[in-house]
């Protein structure tokens, strides 16, 4: 199933490409991330024994630092050489450059060499259309036995976001991806919610959908 999830970066023209979307978006942007991981990468990871983790669409690589600063080896991707640039400046001056591999890579058109322990999705969307659940599924290939594959997506934006997110429950995040191989099983699918403050005090809820699927 193809889906188009907006969020909160400028719109984008009809000519762009998701390439130059999101050169154009990290351009624009300060290359110091808040350096917070995704809280649902905090709550799911929690317990597992580090191994080989895989980040697609890694962004300014806050979730690939906090994970190798947690004993993990990490490959981090990103369609964007820009964000791969300040991840890995982040990486470096969190001291754990050596424990990461960036790639830049179009995860439509390729996919990292390796196996993984851990494979993590933390808001891979894009304004631009994208075959999103086609990237999930050739994640299973890549998935070692015992391993997690974590997806979190944008299900409700604040009121203050200039645009306005679909929203995504985790079942319809699933539901591409099933029947799921011989030997998986769905951890967890749906919803949290936690109340945001925005940039004039005013509060709002915000959700993020989480499906984790563990292979047997
Ligand atoms: C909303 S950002 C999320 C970044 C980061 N994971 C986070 O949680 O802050 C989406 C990221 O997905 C990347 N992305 C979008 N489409 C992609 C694709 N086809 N291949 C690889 N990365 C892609 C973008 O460059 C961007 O860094």
């Amino acid at each position: 199933m193809k889906f188009i999830v907006n969020h909160e970066v400028a719109m984008h023209d009809e000519q762009q490409t998701a390439e130059t979307f999101w050169e154009s978006h990290y351009d624009a942007m300060s290359p110091i991330s808040n350096g917070i991981p995704g809280k649902m990468l905090v709550r799911f990871s929690e317990g597992l024994t580090p191994g080989h983790a895989l980040e697609l669409g890694c962004g300014r690589g806050d979730d690939s630092v906090w994970l190798a600063n947690q004993g993990w080896r990490v490959t981090a991707a990103d369609l964007s050489n820009r964000a791969i640039e300040y991840a890995a400046a982040n990486a470096e001056r969190s001291g754990v450059r050596e424990s990461i591999t960036f790639t830049q890579c179009d995860l439509t058109q390729g996919f990292p060499q390796g196996e993984f322990n851990l494979i993590v999705a933390s808001f891979l969307e894009s304004p631009l259309d994208f075959d999103r659940a086609r990237i999930f599924r050739t994640a299973f290939n890549h998935l070692l036995p015992g391993g997690l594959l974590l997806i979190t997506s944008h299900a409700k934006v604040p009121s203050w976001s200039k645009h306005r997110h679909p929203f995504i429950p985790a079942a319809e995040v699933l539901a591409p991806l099933m029947p799921l191989p011989q030997g998986w099983e769905v951890q967890f699918c749906g919803e949290f919610s936690r109340v945001m403050t925005g940039p004039e005090g005013q509060q709002d809820e915000v959700s993020d959908s989480v499906v984790a699927l563990r292979r047997g």
